[in-house]
């Protein structure tokens, strides 16, 4: 319709169109057009982390994301990073060392922990804490959300 900006993209390595108001945040595209509402709505002005998602492999804040920015590129939420009904890495070692308590902040946790893991720079605690500071935990999960991020970056280069 009128003012509407069509955009064809990827989520969870399928295809998706929408056509959507040029002002709808992809945080509203996933939770209420895709059904996707294992991302959470936090703050939604950029603050919390809750809404974290990748896209094209790299985490994002979902809430200041404009879904029109997307045509051709490939989103990944919680949703989408378990390989069938084997779970990703991350989200095995988060329950391992209980990374959750709520779990309201959890899959923001889980997608920025997941590029956390890869990148090899980020080292000692002090520097997954730092990486992981844009991810608010209310409940002060915190030690055991660290603990889960160096089991899962146990033997990785
Ligand atoms: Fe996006 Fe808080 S909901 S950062
Ligand atoms: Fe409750 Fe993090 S587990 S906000």
């Amino acid at each position: 319709g009128p003012g509407l900006v069509e955009v064809a993209f990827k989520v969870n390595g399928e295809r998706r169109k929408l056509s959507a108001d040029p002002r709808v945040t992809l945080l509203d595209a996933l939770r209420e057009r895709l059904q996707l509402t294992g991302t959470k709505k936090g703050c939604d002005r950029g603050q919390c982390g809750a809404c974290t998602v990748h896209v094209d492999g790299r985490r994002v804040l979902s809430c200041l994301t404009l879904t029109a920015t997307l045509q051709g590129k490939e989103v990944t939420t919680i949703e989408g990073i378990a390989d069938g009904d084997e779970l990703h890495p991350v989200q095995r070692a988060f329950i391992d060392h209980d990374g959750f308590q709520c779990g309201f902040c959890t899959s923001g946790q889980i997608m920025s922990a997941v590029e956390v893991v890869e990148e090899r720079e980020v080292r000692t605690d002090d520097q997954i804490r730092e990486a992981m500071s844009g991810n608010i935990c209310r409940c002060g999960a915190y030690p055991n959300i660290l603990d889960a991020i160096k089991q899962a970056k146990k033997g990785r280069p």
